[in-house]
């Protein structure tokens, strides 16, 4: 499963970017606004930092407005990947841009019939929003495996985006299910990496090393 970081954080996208772990990013315009940051110059930035994808979005309603503002976001770099609301516009958009070659992810996804219209609409990515789903108390899983199931029957290619993730169990279950990529907050991915056990053995490990008085030199 691919890991995008969800932010227009910078610093931690860069400390991700060290990591390996990172394949790709995903902004939207609270996160712009969250950063503080000027919308042009971050992108730029972040584009920079990864090799992979990063989603910039269109804040346009109609197809007319869309295709303006993709065409200034795509010339900041070639990694950037256009998100779009998944709406008639949004679709229409959605295919006029990726039939030209440009990526895009159709964005605020909260069912599998609008997942697949976004596959037919020849999206790079779906993005179902998982956590929100789950806050209007829906099953935000459930709806990952449908799309799964949807889209292997009829071999679509577009890719899963697990967005809106809140925690590690989230990114599990849609790896278990099988989904291709997940974006979570730079915090929720770091949060992966605990675990009491391994605090414990290095600890036990550094005060046993501690007793044999000796260093690594
Ligand atoms: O980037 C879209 C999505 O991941 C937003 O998540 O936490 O605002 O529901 P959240």
């Amino acid at each position: 499963m691919k890991f995008f970081a969800d932010t227009a954080d910078v610093a931690d996208i860069a400390e991700l970017a060290a990591t390996g772990l990172l394949d790709g990013v995903t902004t939207n315009p609270s996160l712009i606004h969250k950063s503080g940051r000027d919308f042009m110059e971050v992108t730029r930035e972040i584009c920079a930092l990864v090799d992979g994808p990063v989603s910039a979005e269109v804040v346009a309603l109609d197809h007319a407005g869309m295709m303006r503002e993709a065409e200034i976001l795509r010339k900041i770099a070639d990694n950037v990947c256009i998100k779009v609301p998944l709406t008639i516009d949004g679709l229409k958009s959605c295919k006029a841009l990726t039939s030209d070659g440009t990526m895009v992810n159709v964005t605020l996804c909260f069912s599998a019939a609008q997942a697949l219209l976004a596959a037919k609409a020849g999206a790079t990515f779906i993005s179902p929003f998982v956590g929100r789903h789950d806050d209007n108390g829906f099953d935000g899983m459930q709806l990952i495996a449908d799309i799964r199931l949807i889209y292997d029957n009829y071999d679509f290619g577009t890719e899963i985006l697990v967005a809106s993730v809140r925690h590690g169990i989230h990114i599990l279950e849609a790896a278990k299910i099988g989904a291709d990529v997940m974006t979570a907050p730079p915090a929720v991915i770091r949060g992966l990496v605990k675990h009491v056990l391994t605090d414990k053995g290095i600890e036990g490990f550094l005060a046993d090393w501690a007793k044999t008085g000796q260093s690594i030199a």
